[in-house]
């Protein structure tokens, strides 16, 4: 059973899930790790992020995913401001994010890992489960097909029955993915989905993101391998020392002798 988006996003605007950047700023003990980024991920769109390490890709994701304050600046879902805003507040926006290295509940298997991604359960408050149990019950059910639904479009059906912790990296980037769908949601931030994988696991990873972009989910990826950014995004933004220095189409940027230097001190990419 393939994965169904489409009765989840009826009720949205044809493009959704923009994300806006403004002018946002945040610092370490005087260390500026953002220093005044601005960009937008387009709605339905596939936003690369690149730049050398220490550059603030990741404290980006981590203050836009609601892990992180910032010090000025704003952020914007769609319509609503989402900076300084609480992780599950952020995520009942409909935006959610994705580890650099994978965070999966070890000792669950990979279906419970699915499966345990906070929603508005009926079955969490206490006296709908008292009250309510055919209700509950039937939500469990829907939760469990879903889940399986999800699992298996993420090309993890084999393995869902195994614990997490035991399962490859890039099998584990899987179930990181699989954990996001659960929540429905219309921005999909990703961290270096491509790190530790396995060549034939990330060309599954990529044809599991140009499905879900094909469906309308909007991504924000951070990636450091060059192939998988030109090949999947629409447009590339290259932060280098908590700034952006450029944005703009994939063979633009990737030419653009600033991003050399911001890489590697002037030799080419
Ligand atoms: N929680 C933190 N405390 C102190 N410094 C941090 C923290 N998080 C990130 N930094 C610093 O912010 C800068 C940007 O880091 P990071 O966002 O991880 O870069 P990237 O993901 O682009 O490699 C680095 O200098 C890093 O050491
Ligand atoms: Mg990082």
């Amino acid at each position: 059973m393939a994965v169904d988006t489409e009765p989840h996003r009826s009720g949205r605007a044809t493009s959704a899930g923009e994300l806006k950047i403004k002018n946002v700023a945040r610092a370490f003990s005087g260390i500026k790790a953002l220093d005044g980024v601005n960009f937008t991920a387009d709605a339905g769109k596939i936003t690369g992020l690149i730049g050398p390490n220490g550059a603030g890709k990741t404290t980006l994701f981590n203050a836009v995913a609601g892990d992180l304050s910032v010090d000025s600046g704003e952020i914007h879902l769609d319509d609503t401001r989402i900076d300084s805003k609480p992780t599950y507040e952020v995520f009942h926006q409909g935006l959610v994010r994705t580890f650099q290295i994978p965070r999966p509940f070890a000792r669950m298997t990979v279906l419970e890992n699915a499966m345990f991604v906070p929603a508005s359960q009926q079955g969490e408050k206490f006296w709908n489960s008292w009250l309510r149990p055919a209700k509950v019950a039937a939500q469990e059910k829907a939760n469990l097909e879903k889940a399986r639904a999800i699992v298996e479009f993420c090309g993890l059906s084999k393995v869902e029955k195994q614990l997490a912790g035991s399962i490859s990296g890039g099998q584990q980037k899987l179930v990181e993915l699989a954990r996001a769908l659960m929540a429905d949601p219309k921005t999909i931030l990703l961290d270096e989905p491509g790190a530790g994988v396995n060549p034939a696991l990330l060309d599954v990873i990529v044809e599991k993101i140009v499905e879900l972009n094909k469906r309308g989910i909007t991504f924000l990826i951070i990636e450091h391998n060059i192939d998988f950014i030109m090949s999947l995004c629409d447009k590339v933004v290259v932060m280098a020392a908590g700034r952006v220095i450029t944005e703009g189409a994939p063979d633009d940027v990737i030419a653009n002798p600033a991003v050399i230097e911001a890489y590697l001190g002037g030799a080419p990419l």
